[in-house]
């Protein structure tokens, strides 16, 4: 399949879909970014590295038709704690109706969990209805199942923020083997899957870039920070009501999956998901980067 770079992203002021849409451009495509405000400062952000900014609401049917033309390839986000675990579903399915009108070519879906539909993880849940409501329209598209971020760990605006270190612990234990993955590598494989459509379409991916405790954690940031992290310890009832209820099932839903796997397959996982991101970090990786000016 001969390829036209050109690709439209939902989700492009968002983790995935910014590192994506970063990734993409490096690479020489031309990426429609999707949002719903294209005067906030991400938006801007994403114009001045050169991507086409585009008003569109995955909640709107017109808006959506206007920012596919012309578009075959793109990558579908959503995300729950934004829209909503109703919403998502609503979301995920209108964008795969809009794409079939469309025709598109290639879709990229971003999903989490394992693919297992016995998780009980509502979010979770959602993401294999989206996918089997796109299996049934006969979209071509990829999967991808990041592990949580690593960003996770260090990033201010996520949910659990006032938690990795204090609230973490008491759910997933210090010394659990844990998957990770950075944002950077998720956005190198969803670009390696559009630029190898004939080997990704039909497939799902587990993303994992490295398995550690939080103890080894806390650790490699110590030692790279020359401090141990900051602990608040916020009682797990307080966090509950601060971030939903869906974390703490999440976390704790983790812990018997993980304990399941093993630290073998884990790792295993860790392998495989070289096959579409050979260049994976690990968690000492990942921060010294990070710590030392970032991922352009
Ligand atoms: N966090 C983790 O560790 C982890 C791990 C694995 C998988 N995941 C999955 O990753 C997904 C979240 O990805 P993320 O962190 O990249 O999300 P994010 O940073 O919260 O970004 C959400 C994006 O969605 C856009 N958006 C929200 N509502 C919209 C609407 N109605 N119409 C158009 N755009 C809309 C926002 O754009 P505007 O605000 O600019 O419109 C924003 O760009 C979730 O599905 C989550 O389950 C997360």
């Amino acid at each position: 399949m001969s390829l036209n770079k050109q690709v439209l992203i939902f989700g492009a002021t968002g983790n995935i879909g910014g590192a994506a849409a970063r990734e993409l451009l490096k690479r020489g495509w031309q990426v429609r970014a999707v949002t719903r405000n294209p005067e906030s400062e991400k938006a801007f952000t994403l114009a001045e590295l050169g991507a086409e900014v585009v008003q569109g609401d995955m909640d709107d049917r017109d808006s959506l038709e206007k920012v596919f033309d012309c578009m075959a390839r793109l990558l579908s986000v959503q995300n729950w704690t934004s829209s909503g675990v109703e919403g998502e579903i609503r979301q995920g399915k209108l964008v795969a109706d809009v794409a079939q009108s469309a025709g598109v070519t290639h879709l990229v879906y971003g999903s989490a969990g394992t693919g297992d539909p016995h998780t009980g993880i509502p979010h979770f849940n959602n993401k294999l209805v989206v996918e089997a409501y796109m299996r049934k329209l006969g979209l071509p598209f990829s999967v991808v199942r990041p592990a949580p971020f690593m960003e996770l760990l260090s990033e201010k605006e996520f949910c659990p923020a006032l938690g990795p270190w204090g609230v973490k612990p008491k759910l997933l234990g210090w010394d659990t083997p844990t998957p990770w993955v950075a944002v950077r590598d998720i956005a190198i494989a969803i670009a390696n899957i559009f630029e190898n459509p004939d080997r990704w379409i039909g497939r799902e991916v587990e993303l994992f870039g490295d398995v550690k405790t939080l103890a080894e954690c806390r650790a490699i940031f110590t030692a790279i920070d020359g401090k141990k992290p900051l602990r608040l310890p916020l009682p797990l009832g307080l966090f509950n009501k601060m971030a939903g209820d869906e974390f703490v099932m999440m976390w704790r839903w983790m812990v018997d999956w993980m304990a399941e796997i093993g630290l073998e397959g884990l790792m295993e996982t860790v392998d495989n998901s070289r096959e579409v991101c050979p260049e994976l970090l690990d968690m000492e990786s990942w921060l010294k980067i990070k710590r030392n000016g970032g991922f352009a």
